[in-house]
């Protein structure tokens, strides 16, 4: 029976592979690692702490006896500035890779699953070529000769395979979509600023739900990863016959866009879907344009799907351009909001810290693109995946789970108290 090393398990991708391997009788051991404790209770589990930003020699001091067949790297420190998040991030994989090689673990190996994402394709510069593909060029120097902001993916992506040709392992590279989950203490993610605006908006006066960003957005196609999906795709790449040495994106398997998400949100939270939804049409300066707290970010470099000019045929114009008719930071600092938040705070004992830390950024552009982002999950079903998830179900499950935690208010006491 084999054994895991999971890093990063504490994160939001890698306590979901920490769990799935706990409830597959395949795996007989499971090594956590990360600096903090992830408090698993599984007999299976034997947690070290490690720092992966120190050395090889030091880590490998650590790491005296873990040792397993299969690696499932999901340890990510954030980093604003590119080149810094390159540097950081490929040297944790690589000072890993060596501790192990420096502890003799590397010959028990058999594959190493990392978890990377789609800014693999570089869906945080703009728009790109869709559907994502696997083989899609990597962006890196620049038709015009000048070169894209480094993506740290694709360092760590080199120094896997390079390791693994080296030592005769094989690789997977996953490529999750935004991730549906939740890790302790880690109020960074999608649903919990989701669900913090619903809420919220639930408490304040006549309980409308504008939607934030811009009306293109509201109509365009996006997907997105549950993280308990995400970690049966790990264990089943782990070991499927034709899976090692390559590179997959990994999604439910649906299709979704706000137009049909957004009301199921309202009616959750015990909203009013406001009609007309964009006043004015969404456009600033038109007549009836209402300005919540509207705002538009111009971005510098062009769309990814510049590269892609020739093939196409077609040209992708200016820079990328967001807009939102609320701005979520602006929103987050209104007297009115933090009210707001303050009564569900102390009247459902929810943590402070959720609020503090929700990353409203992270939906200013999610929600504030003009266009759409889909990949295809072909090449893993060509190999047998068959894996599957509806996005809203997964969206609902972690609320619920956020409720558990006290990061969002009961959401049926929501709907009477207010
Ligand atoms: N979350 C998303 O929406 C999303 C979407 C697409 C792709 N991804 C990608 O998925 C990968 C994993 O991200 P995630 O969201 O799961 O990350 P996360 O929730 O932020 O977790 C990061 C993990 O790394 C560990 N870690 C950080 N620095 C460490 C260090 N110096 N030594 C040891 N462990 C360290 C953390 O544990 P300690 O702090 O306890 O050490 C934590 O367990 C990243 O490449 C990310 O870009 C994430």
């Amino acid at each position: 029976m084999p054994s895991a090393i999971v890093t990063g398990a504490t994160g939001i991708t890698g306590s979901a592979v920490v769990h799935h391997l706990c409830k597959d009788p395949e795996y007989r051991k499971i090594y956590s690692l990360s600096r903090s404790s992830p408090g698993d209770k599984s007999p299976k589990i034997q947690h070290a702490t490690v720092d992966l930003q120190s050395s090889a020699e030091g880590m490998a001091k650590e790491l005296q006896g873990v040792e397993a067949e299969y690696v499932f790297f999901c340890a990510y420190l954030a980093r604003d500035d590119p080149a810094e998040a390159t540097r950081v991030n490929a040297a944790m994989l690589k000072n890993f890779i060596q501790a192990l090689e420096k502890t003799g673990a590397i010959g028990r190996l058999k594959r190493f699953v990392l978890t990377a994402g789609f800014k693999h394709y570089g869906v945080h510069l703009g728009q790109c070529k869709q559907p994502l593909q696997e083989d899609d060029p990597l962006l890196e120097a620049k038709t015009s000769g000048d070169s894209w902001p480094q993506i740290f993916y694709y360092e760590q992506e080199r120094i896997l395979s390079a390791a693994a040709a080296k030592k005769g392992w094989e690789w997977v590279v996953t490529l999750p979509e935004d991730v549906l989950g939740y890790a302790r203490g880690n109020f960074m993610n999608e649903a919990s600023a989701l669900g913090l605006y619903c809420a919220v908006s639930k408490v304040l006066p006549g309980s409308e739900l504008p939607y934030p960003g811009c009306k293109a957005n509201y109509f365009a196609f996006n997907c997105w990863t549950s993280a308990n999906l995400h970690a049966k795709f790990c264990l089943w790449a782990a070991t499927a016959p034709k899976a090692g040495n390559n590179i997959f994106n990994v999604m439910n398997g649906d299709t979704e866009s706000f137009q049909n998400l957004w009301p199921r949100l309202a009616q959750r939270f015990g909203c009013k879907v406001p009609n007309p939804m964009f006043p004015g049409g969404g456009v600033p300066d038109s007549p009836g344009f209402k300005n919540y707290e509207a705002t538009t970010v111009r971005m510098s470099n062009p769309h990814p799907l510049k590269e892609h000019e020739d093939t196409i045929g077609v040209k992708a114009e200016g820079s990328p351009t967001l807009f939102l008719q609320v701005d979520p930071e602006k929103w987050a600092k209104r007297s009115d909001v933090n009210e707001a938040w303050g009564k569900l705070r102390d009247k459902y004992g929810l943590d402070q810290k959720a609020w503090e830390k929700a990353t409203w950024d992270f939906l200013t552009f999610v929600l504030g693109r003009d266009w759409s982002c889909v990949g295809t999950m072909s090449k893993a079903r060509k190999l047998g995946w068959t894996g599957y998830a509806d996005t809203w179900e997964e969206l609902e499950e972690t609320f619920e789970v956020l409720e558990r935690e006290g990061v969002l208010p009961p959401v049926e006491k929501l709907k009477k108290d207010f």
